[in-house]
């Protein structure tokens, strides 16, 4: 078995006074809030592997075609012998990326960073066994806190892929992408996987399948909030809504009050109404062009050196360099 080494930023308990917070502020801001983070405990991520496999949501698929196509050109470009992966999560995607980086020789350490401690232990072992040829250095943290903990040293490549950062607000999106920049040397490498503006209807069938799994996603975050902030959301008195804002460019999903109601939120204390018709955003998925990835990669001092997309043109990956 490879070396593992692992870094532990997070610890169990901090994420309920974080849930707390976050929804104390959502649910008392105008428009009414929860941020998506929290839609992925157990049921959540299950129901996200669905939405993954719908045909309506072309992004999981688009972004593997390109990494089938490019993982050897981004070995090549990058010149790494340390990846690191923001989100790992089982690093099944990364897979690709490490094939082509051990058949060149060139890897020497994969750094998977996740907010969870047991599926990273649970992917480095698998990981470990399949290249024994490499280190493994896990770092559990949240990516938009603990990037300056990352190990440093080597050639480095940073990939953050699946279109997560369309989750970012702007000014958040910002300031992800300066702690990306600050853990990089001149030279280095970040690969970047971002959804492309396209036809509308298409944009909002991808966040309102036929099936209904991501509506189920969607409402689960209430069901999140019953479960360890003791509230009583009616699930079902809510449904689901997708919009495409075309002025920002994002998908913005909603959960829409069907009727008047009061929800108590035993453990904040807090009653929360809501009229009928009343929508509370849950999530934002920032859609983008290669202009705009462009400028806002050199923004932080970073240069655009490949864009690759899908032979459809619906999902890009970026490779940039630290200038
Ligand atoms: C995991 C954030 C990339 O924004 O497309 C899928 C989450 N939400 N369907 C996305 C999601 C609704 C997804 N990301």
């Amino acid at each position: 078995m490879p070396e593992l080494e692992l870094d532990i930023h997070l610890d169990a308990d901090e994420w309920a006074p974080q849930l707390r917070t976050d929804v104390l502020n959502g649910l008392t801001s105008s428009p009414k809030t929860l941020p998506p983070k929290w839609f992925y405990d157990d049921r959540g991520s299950d129901l996200f592997d669905q939405i993954t496999r719908l045909p309506e949501y072309y992004p999981t698929n688009a972004e593997r075609q390109i990494l089938r196509k490019r993982a050897a050109e981004i070995a090549e470009l990058s010149g790494a012998d340390t990846l690191i992966e923001l989100g790992s999560g089982t690093s099944e995607k990364t897979r690709v990326l490490l094939d082509a980086f051990t058949s060149s020789g060139q890897l020497q350490r994969f750094v998977p960073f996740d907010v969870s401690e047991q599926t990273l232990i649970d992917a480095a072992k698998v990981i470990g066994e399949d290249y024994p040829e490499m280190s493994i250095h896990g770092v559990v943290g949240d990516f938009e806190r603990h990037l300056e903990m990352l190990p440093t040293g080597g050639r480095r490549v940073i990939v953050f892929l699946g279109g997560t950062i369309g989750n970012f607000a702007p000014t958040q999106r910002q300031e992800f992408l300066e702690q990306v920049v600050s853990t990089l040397n001149p030279g280095d490498s970040f690969v970047l996987g971002t959804d492309l503006v396209k036809d509308h209807g298409r944009l909002v069938a991808a966040y309102d399948d036929s099936q209904g799994v991501t509506a189920e996603f969607n409402k689960n975050v209430l069901a999140v909030v019953n479960r360890h902030l003791g509230a009583n959301f009616d699930v079902d008195s809510f449904e689901h809504v997708a919009i495409f804002d075309a002025e920002n460019a994002w998908i913005e999903m909603r959960l829409r009050s069907l009727v008047d109601q009061t929800v108590h939120i035993a453990d904040l204390d807090l009653d929360v109404s809501f009229t009928a018709g009343e929508e509370m955003r849950t999530e934002i998925s920032a859609k983008f062009t290669r202009d705009r990835v462009a400028a806002e990669l050199s923004d932080v001092g970073l240069d655009l050196v490949e864009w690759w997309t899908d032979a459809a043109g619906d999902y890009a990956l970026s490779l940039s360099t630290r200038r």
